[in-house]
């Protein structure tokens, strides 16, 4: 249940006694009794984690269980915190009900209460709360709690994430009246003709309850004007006939209920959009009409089915840009602070983001609260996963009830939340019993929501599946569920990926080419990026030096290295590339070309007209100056409507760009590019002082060796580095048989005729006779060294990361300019950014990706310059757009650091031009960079030039 209540609430929270023992039964008998000496046990936060709290280690694995042992047992050596502290009952609660709630804790909590024991709890994911009125006196009280970090339950709590037990989430005493609202059940509805509904069964318990009580509902506006209830109505005692699933946790017994529909017709809905939300006010009255137990509910009016192969909100098909969420803080473990779950929501809105699934298991309450608030939709997930053991455990009897319990219990709790579209049975844990046994259940208690689960299908897109209302596969390849789109066999469902585009390190290729797919098949709708952040544990040495640590780091013998560290955003929460593709393609309003002189302009958004954004535009021509800039009159544009308007004048070879802001806001919500890409002027500020010599080329007294041929690059966790988990998945591996990691140049003679230089190298390479032939031609004309490259691939190397030179520039030249896409790293199949001149300096290239890789290329670019602001620089260009890259770190520093600390900035600067790059793909976990993404072989023939520039 959420929302405020007339009830007083006593924050345990804060330090607490604490003493970390090896096994459960190292705990003196008497430890829960109120007089036990705890004077010399240690301090620990509550909430808090005990690795960051400072008792132990974090261990991370992905799938396998840390130990060798068969379910359910869990070993000897079992972790297991003790805790203690006192509290003074407040006045004025002795003749109240008291519980005590345990927000969260790993895996199995223990309660004492002035040393009588209260009971246990299981899941870890949700509170454990218990009636402890019977025990408290006045005055000082004492709680006492034991948590055991491994149980039965670990092996259903497999998910991939770090092993850190701790209590995560707050621990308080909530009293209420003696007869209290126990829990009030508000299902949120809305019909095609906008009249909002809940659904509403209150239960009451209590000693107190007779003839006479009355409950009523009444819900106001954000005005506070009432708009609808539910009037005073008698409370029922509750029947036995009552469902099942009810029962099932205990919970009701002793309650009475009363239900009822309130309707509000004409209600401003809710939606991600427009997260309007209406309060609810449930009162208890006695049979005198004093008021006894008050719940308030900000709740909100919105609409979820399935018809036709499409997830309908509001009646709309809204397009799912959603990513997976765990909770997660670089310096707290789990606990996750206000500010920082709101940091992460407002995060994914400015990105576009409409959707996050609670990936794997129920978050915090607030985290719900913060969605109803922003607008987000939540699939709301069972902390249900037993990957180490999915074939068997859903067959197991001994798990069958937990199983079940654990999303009986997540509805319970989160199901007032408009933001909750669908509730998911867990993760990774195979099919079985349980799996049909909670989807019926669910079903009894919150009819208005679809289900999702993937258990069923991952072998099969088809699968017959009836627990599951979305075909939710995970890491399908385009094809696949395009396939699935057109096979037109499901005629029900819609197909939204619960994930894909796996962003671990450099990665999300081809999210674009996800998005048309979305966008052009019936039934396919979206998705959800795995994930949203990586799990990096912020370490720090004696130097101050600090890093993200990740498995293998904390000593543990067996570990997933880096695979923990597979988000958008850093530990930190500094946004990767990668989350600025996203926003690109999911912007509300888009721009493109009616036909000659006349734009279209399309509103992307399901329920809101554009009549609150503004639209700019302006011109570039060659130089990616700005030649001509206004504003774009457009009337507002209905919801997934569109209008044509005139286009501002365009001469050929001009690229128009067209902004939208909303009010009082400078950073534009939506952008597009329409026209062609001008012609790059010729360098305006060129210089002299450009020779060639025996070594290379010199501008000024500044040398540059010859420029190299370049077929590889420092492997992204997508080529497969190696760090254990990550064995034989990608490129690299390939790429080292074959030796390309390692060439051995062979020059030949260097030859001049008159201003002419001509070499020829042959790159030899473990591949016996197969070398790389390389022929460059250098000449100076007009003062710039014009290159001619001729490259011969031989047919073996039929998957190469570039194709492209590298050379190697002095300190100094530190400015970066360049004409083509940015501002941030670009790649064939990441690129949807904006075309332009763009500045940063070689320092800003470097994205700190948790385990160094490769970064900074710059898809589809012009022109870029390097320059000393003193000294000046030079200016690259080529016969077609390049691919480039300018970096403190060389291709062999990056491939050779482990964390973002072992990678040495060098002060002179590695350049790489290419002409041809492999696309970064999702191989680390999904499909690879498609082939038209890759690099192959065959004979590859440019030219490009160095030219001084002031
Ligand atoms: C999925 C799993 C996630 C995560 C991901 C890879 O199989 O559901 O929890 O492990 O792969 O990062
Ligand atoms: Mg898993």
């Amino acid at each position: 249940m959420h929302g405020r209540r007339s009830r007083d609430e006593l924050s345990l929270d804060g330090p607490w006694r604490f003493r970390l023992l090896d096994r459960p039964g190292d705990a003196p008998d008497d430890f829960a009794e109120p007089e036990f000496p705890d004077d010399d046990w240690d301090e620990i936060a509550v909430p808090g984690d005990w690795a960051p709290e400072g008792f132990s280690k974090p261990a991370y694995l992905n799938v396998v269980m840390p130990f060798a042992l068969d379910p359910p047992e869990v070993p000897e050596q079992n972790p297991t915190g003790l805790y203690r502290r006192s509290f003074r009952l407040p006045s004025g609660w002795r003749r109240r009900r008291v519980s005590l709630r345990i927000g969260a804790a790993e895996s199995v909590v223990h309660a004492w209460v002035n040393g009588v024991e209260v009971g246990f709890g299981k899941d870890s994911r949700l509170p454990s709360e218990f009636d402890v009125t019977e025990l408290l006196r006045s005055g000082l009280n004492s709680v006492a709690l034991a948590v055991v970090q491994w149980s039965d339950a670990s092996w259903i709590e497999d998910q991939d994430q770090w092993w850190m037990p701790g209590i995560h989430r707050s621990v308080s005493l909530v009293s209420t009246s003696p007869t209290y609202l126990a829990d009030v059940v508000l299902l949120p509805g809305l019909d095609a003709e906008r009249t909002g509904s809940l659904d509403a069964t209150v239960v009451v318990a209590g000693r107190d309850l007779g003839a006479g009580w009355q409950v009523d509902v009444a819900v106001s506006d954000d005005r506070g004007r009432r708009v609808g209830g539910l009037g005073p109505s008698p409370v029922v005692a509750f029947e036995y006939g009552e469902p099942l699933t009810e029962l099932i946790s205990g919970m009701y017994f002793e309650g009475s209920v009363v239900r009822g529909r309130i309707e509000v017709p004409g209600s401003r809905p809710w939606s991600h959009e427009d997260p309007y939300r209406h309060l609810a006010v449930v009162t208890l009255r006695d049979a005198d009409g004093e008021v006894v137990d008050v719940s308030e509910h900000l709740i909100g009016f919105r609409s979820v089915d399935i018809r036709d192969n499409e997830l309908l909100i509001n009646g709309a098909p809204v397009l799912i840009v959603g990513v997976n969420h765990h909770e997660h803080d670089p310096d707290r473990g789990r606990v996750m602070t206000d500010e920082l779950l709101r940091r992460d929501l407002e995060l994914m809105k400015a990105h576009h983001v409409n959707a996050v699934r609670a990936a794997h298991y129920p978050h915090d309450e607030r985290f719900y609260d913060l969605c109803d608030e922003l607008g987000l939709y939540v699939i709301d997930e069972a902390n249900v996963e037993s990957h180490a053991r999915q074939a068997s455990l859903c067959h197991d009897p001994r798990y069958f009830a937990a199983i079940v319990e654990r999303g009986v219990r997540m509805v319970q709790r989160d199901r007032n939340h408009p933001s909750i579209i669908a509730w998911s049975l867990g993760n990774e844990s195979g099919y079985g019993a349980p799996h049909d046994a909670m989807a019926a259940a669910i079903r009894r208690l919150d009819p208005t929501r679809p289900l999702h689960y993937e258990g069923p299908l991952m072998h099969d897109l088809h699968a017959e599946a009836p627990v599951t209302d979305i075909v939710c596969p995970m890491y399908s390849s385009i094809d696949a569920i395009v396939d699935w789109a057109r096979s037109g066999r499901d005629h029900r469902r819609p197909l939204i990926l619960c994930e894909f585009s796996h962003a671990m390190g450099n990665s999300n290729g081809s999210l674009a080419d996800y998005f048309v797919a979305f966008e052009q098949e019936h039934g396919l709708q979206g998705g959800f990026i795995w994930e949203w952040v990586d799990h990096g544990v912020r370490v720090r040495d004696e130097a101050g030096r600090e890093w993200f640590g990740y498995g293998g780091d904390f000593g543990e013998p067996v570990h997933d290295g880096n695979f923990c560290c597979d988000g958008l955003v850093s530990p930190d929460r500094v946004p990767h590339p990668a989350l600025a593709e996203l926003r690109s393609l999911a912007q509300p309003m888009r721009v493109t070309t009616a036909r000659p002189g006349w734009l279209r302009v399309e509103n992307r958004r399901w329920f809101t007209t554009s009549g609150d954004l503004r639209a700019r535009w302006e011109l570039i021509d060659g130089t990616g100056r700005v030649t001509a800039r206004g504003r774009l009159d457009v009337p507002a544009v209905p919801p997934r409507g569109h209008r044509e308007v005139r286009a501002p004048v365009v001469a050929d070879g001009q690229l128009l760009t067209v902004r939208w802001f909303a009010r009082g806001e400078s950073d534009p919500v939506a952008w597009s590019q329409i026209g062609d890409v001008p012609e790059p002027a010729a360098a305006r500020r060129r210089r002299a002082g450009i020779s060639l010599g025996e070594s290379g080329v010199s501008v000024d007294d500044v040398g540059i060796a010859w420029p190299e041929l370049s077929v590889y690059r420092a492997p992204t966790d997508n080529d497969g580095i190696r760090t254990g988990w990550m064995d034989g998945v990608g490129v690299r591996g390939r790429w080292h048989a074959w030796g390309l990691h390692r060439p051995r140049p062979e020059a030949g003679p260097l030859r001049r005729r008159g201003g002419v230089v001509t070499r020829r190298v042959e790159w030899h390479t473990r591949v016996d006779g197969a070398p790389i032939l390389h022929r460059q031609r250098i000449e100076l004309i007009d003062g710039a060294a014009v290159f001619v490259e001729d490259v011969d691939i031989p047919a073996v190397y039929d998957d190469l990361a570039r194709i492209g030179i590298g050379f190697v520039l002095p300190a100094g030249f530190e400015q970066l300019d360049w004409l083509g896409l940015g501002p941030h790293e670009t790649y064939p199949d990441r690129r949807s950014a904006e075309f332009g001149r763009w500045r940063s300096s070689v320092v800003d290239q470097y994205v700190d990706y948790v385990l160094p890789q490769h970064h900074g290329h710059h898809h589809d670019t012009r022109w870029f310059e390097l320059r000393d602001p003193t000294r000046g620089g030079v200016r690259v260009a080529a016969d077609r757009p390049v691919g480039f890259s300018a970096l403190h770190h060389s291709i062999g520093d990056l491939e050779a650091a482990r964390h973002t600390v072992d990678l040495p900035r060098r002060d002179e600067i590695f350049v790489h031009v290419d002409v041809a790059h492999r696309g970064v793909g999702t191989a680390s976990c999904g499909p690879d960079t498609l082939p038209r993404y890759r690099v192959g072989p065959g004979r590859y023939r440019w030219r490009w030039t160095i030219t001084p520039v002031r």
